[in-house]
C-alpha cells in the first residue's frame, strides 16, 4: 500500500497516542520523545481500542482489561495468559507530517 499519511506532528504531542484510520484499518500512533511509533489499534485479547487505554513511558495499557504492549515492539509485556503481540507499522516525519507505511 505504501506510505499513508496519518497526521500533523502537531495532533500527536509527545507522551500522547492517537487512533487513525488508514484505509478500513484502525492504527494507534504513538509520540515518544519525539519519535512516532505505529501499531494496531485492537487489542489481541478480546479487541478493545487501545486508544482508549493508557500510555506510560512506551507502554500501552488496555484500558478493559490492563493488557500491556510495548509501543515500539508491539511486544505483549504483561497480562496473565499469552496473547499475541500487536502488529507494527514503519513511521516517518517529513515536514509536519506523519506518514505510517502499510
Ligand atoms: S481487550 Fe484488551 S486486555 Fe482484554
Amino acid at each position: 500500500m505504501g506510505k499513508i499519511f496519518a497526521g500533523k506532528t502537531t495532533d500527536i504531542v509527545p507522551g500522547k497516542m492517537i487512533k487513525v484510520s488508514i484505509d478500513g484499518r484502525e492504527i494507534l500512533v504513538t509520540n515518544i520523545d519525539g519519535n512516532f511509533y505505529a501499531t494496531d489499534d485492537s487489542c489481541t485479547h478480546s479487541g478493545a481500542s487501545l486508544s482508549e487505554g493508557k500510555l506510560d513511558g512506551c507502554t500501552i495499557t488496555c484500558g478493559w482489561h490492563a493488557a500491556e504492549f510495548d509501543c515500539k515492539s508491539g511486544k505483549m509485556t504483561k497480562f496473565p495468559v499469552k496473547i499475541r503481540d500487536l502488529t507494527v507499522y514503519s513511521t516517518s516525519v517529513e515536514s509536519d507530517s506523519v506518514f505510517v507505511e502499510m
